[in-house]
């Protein structure tokens, strides 16, 4: 009983020099009574009891804190890990530690950053290691109501483990409706240049031919097919003005109406977000690193995936996308594009700085590249990627399963 009154004053009470630093301190008369007891280290059972019941129900409250929401497991011991981890080689062995094996990923692909490319590597990869990718038929619908949020959780969580889901969707926030929350995965790119590489695919389509656009949206009419870039900015067309242009957040703030309204609840809400529930944001500028790292941390999912990518029979896909009929905005709209999308960009750069860091820790290098004057279109990405859609573009991947099926 005595033991248990003492608990309040600091946890540490059979060492009495802990105590002056602790919350309560005791009155001069007991601290002087208390160092003599120092010499001797008299624990008694009782004091080692106490301590043990400490211990015990520190623990308990962790794993009822991690049971009861929180980031997921995996994410805090992957953070602990990491860490610890010094090594500086480039591309070197990965670390012998052994992570703990997440069984459940969401891969909530953004429109047109490298995702189909990813999905494509998915498939060969889900055969290899044997795992459940899970991907959906819906691919232009990115907000759910509450009734349709829960049942895909519901559905997702009932997918055979370890499963990877993957679908053009806003973040999804399994706890609240009771779900065990996934770890998860994504990819962003430059917005502009994602911006730009939807507009001019929405119009003239991909590496498939000059007619694909035609199937792609046939109702489109002539004017806004050829309806030139400047212009659409220039003149606040809503494609080019926001809320249109705040597109790559809301895949991370959630599903909450605010999360499509551009600014800054928004924008912290996201950043919050990519820190509690997101193993890995990857830039498709650096798709090769992006790949490695998930090779390191999801070895279950991504073993083998980089040298799959590097394989030339997979290559051969990369060129097939062709670059269409693309022209670059004027200085003067690039301008306003880039005012327009200061949030987006303020993401962005918030994730590149996070990634850079990660890569840091695995002793890959960054290569540190001045800001250019004006922004580089269309850098080439190791496999140009055009993603089929925009938030109500159809995305159809039966292609993907035809070429992997050859
Ligand atoms: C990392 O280092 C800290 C302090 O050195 C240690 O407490 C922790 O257990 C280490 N983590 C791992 C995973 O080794
Ligand atoms: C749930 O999953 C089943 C098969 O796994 C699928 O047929 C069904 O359409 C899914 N429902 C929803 C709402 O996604
Ligand atoms: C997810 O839901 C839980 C429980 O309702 C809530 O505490 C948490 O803040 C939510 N997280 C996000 C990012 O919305
Ligand atoms: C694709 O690449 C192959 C070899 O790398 C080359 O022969 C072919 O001409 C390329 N096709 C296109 C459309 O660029
Ligand atoms: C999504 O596409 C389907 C057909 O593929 C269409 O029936 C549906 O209306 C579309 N939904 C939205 C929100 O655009």
């Amino acid at each position: 009983m005595k033991k248990k009154q003492q608990h309040p004053g600091g946890g540490a009470d059979p060492w009495p020099h802990g105590t002056p630093l602790g919350g309560a301190p005791p009155g001069l008369g007991s601290w002087k009574r208390r160092v003599p007891l120092l010499p001797f280290l008299r624990f008694s059972l009782r004091d080692y009891g106490f301590c043990m019941a400490t211990l015990l129900v520190f623990c308990l409250g962790s794993l009822f804190y991690q049971l009861s929401g929180g980031p997921p497991r995996f994410l805090l011991d992957l953070r602990q890990y990491l860490g610890n981890s010094t090594y500086l080689d480039d591309h070197g062995p990965p670390p012998s530690k052994v992570l703990p094996f997440p069984s459940q990923v969401v891969y909530n692909r953004v429109g047109k950053c490298g995702s189909r490319t990813v999905v494509l590597l998915l498939r060969i990869l889900s055969e290899k290691h044997g795992f459940n990718l899970v991907t959906s038929d819906i691919h232009n619908k990115t907000r759910l109501t509450k009734n349709e949020q829960m049942e895909l959780i519901k559905n997702i969580s009932t997918a055979e483990q370890p499963y990877l889901f993957t679908r053009h969707v806003h973040f999804l926030n399994f706890s609240r409706f009771g779900g065990d929350q996934p770890v998860y995965i994504n990819i962003i790119r430059d917005p502009v240049n994602r911006f730009l590489s939807n507009y001019f695919f929405r119009r003239f389509g991909d590496w498939r031919g000059e007619q694909n656009h035609m199937i792609r949206t046939p109702s489109m009419r002539q004017e806004e097919r050829y309806l030139d870039i400047n212009e659409c900015i220039l003149e606040n067309y809503p494609e080019c003005s926001n809320p249109r242009l705040f597109y790559i957040i809301p895949y991370f703030c959630g599903q909450h109406p605010r999360c499509r309204e551009p600014g800054e609840w928004a924008l912290e809400r996201a950043k919050l977000n990519v820190n509690e529930n997101f193993l890995l944001v990857g830039i498709l500028e650096e798709l090769e690193d992006v790949l490695l790292l998930l090779e390191r941390f999801l070895p279950h999912y991504f073993k083998g995936v980089l040298s799959i990518y590097k394989d030339p029979e997979h290559r051969k896909l990369g060129n097939m996308t062709v670059t269409v009929k693309k022209t670059v905005p004027s200085p003067e709209a690039v301008q306003i594009l880039y005012q327009r999308m200061r949030y987006e960009y303020e993401f962005y750069h918030y994730v590149k700085e996070q990634f850079h860091l990660l890569k840091r820790k695995f002793g890959l290098k960054s290569h540190v590249s001045r800001p250019p004057l004006r922004p580089q279109f269309f850098i080439p990405t190791p496999l140009e990627t055009e993603e089929p859609i925009d938030d109500e573009e159809q995305d159809d991947e039966k292609w993907l399963e035809d070429i992997y099926k050859r």
